[in-house]
């Protein structure tokens, strides 16, 4: 059962971005190299539009019977595979919009669709438990779902929606990845909803926020990345963005509490690792990381 407190330290208390050495990066990297080779253009162009975790214990079977090398489980054909997948990830759920309730995805720029992931955790059998016959409400505000991720209790809680839930290991997650993730944190906390994440070449998140790390701190591992990629992060309209370039080999601990937006400028696509951990002893060996440049239009 996820537990009922929210972390010591709240967004305020941490830069926009920290981030430390991996010294197994190259054995991650090789790995999800490895997993992004055999997800192919069949099986990616059937996820097109819209984005999903994958807990599909099919993955690794050699064919299925539409004779390609992936397949939906069960077969049951889309229908049937996102009313299953009801339970699992939706990135889109997480985001909170803006405080006013205005929603910033502009539609064609923000394709949350391209953003597709490989999921190495889903929700623990325990918390879907738990879930069923709970009753959400969907048209929850920003603090409203806040206040549900600290008492966990109906109209404003589901599992759904807290990454703390997402602690099983899906098929992905191969014995490397599982090492990887029990790892992460050498304090013992917890990782949770992690996945391959994908952002397609001239596609971008647009600005939103996201729970901060007084619930888990969150980390993104370039797998992939080159120059035209960015991340920006604002304090409130009032400030400009402060503009990251991240590197491969380090682990970024991202502070998505406060607004913020990712861009692939680039003719690659960008994949990273996304971790997120319950806990925040971690980050103490993590240095804080100077912004590359500022702006003030997140599109400019
Ligand atoms: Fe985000």
């Amino acid at each position: 059962m996820v537990e009922k407190h929210k972390l010591g330290l709240t967004k305020r208390h941490f830069p926009f971005v920290l981030r430390r050495k991996l010294y197994n990066f190259d054995k991650l990297q090789k790995t999800c190299l490895d997993i992004i080779s055999n997800v192919d253009d069949d099986f990616s162009a059937q996820f097109n539009d819209a984005e999903k975790i994958i807990p599909d214990k099919e993955f690794f079977k050699d064919t299925n019977k539409y004779g390609n090398h992936f397949c939906y489980p069960n077969n049951g054909g889309k229908e049937e595979y996102l009313k299953e997948t009801k339970k699992y990830d939706s990135d889109s759920k997480f985001q909170l919009n803006g405080v006013d309730g205005t929603n910033f995805v502009k539609s064609n720029q923000a394709i949350y669709g391209n953003y597709s992931v490989v999921a190495f955790q889903e929700i623990s059998d325990e918390m879907v438990e738990y879930s069923k016959d709970l009753e959400y409400n969907e048209d929850s505000t920003p603090y409203q779902r806040q206040r549900g991720m600290i008492s966990m209790e109906p109209p404003y809680y589901h599992p759904k929606y807290d990454e703390r839930s997402y602690t099983k290991f899906t098929p992905f997650a191969s014995p490397d990845v599982r090492d990887f993730l029990e790892t992460f944190s050498e304090y013992g906390e917890q990782s949770c909803r992690s996945s391959l994440v994908k952002l397609n070449p001239k596609m971008y998140l647009s600005p939103h926020w996201d729970m901060g790390p007084e619930f888990a701190s969150r980390f993104q591992i370039p797998i992939v990345a080159t120059d035209g990629m960015e991340m920006g992060f604002r304090k409130n309209k009032n400030h400009p963005w402060k503009v990251y370039k991240f590197e491969e080999g380090y682990a970024y601990f991202v502070n998505t509490g406060y607004e913020h937006y990712a861009r692939n400028d680039d003719e690659t696509t960008r994949y990273q690792v996304r971790v997120c951990v319950i806990g925040q002893r971690l980050l103490w060996d993590y240095n804080e990381v100077e912004p590359n440049f500022e702006k003030t239009n997140w599109d400019d």
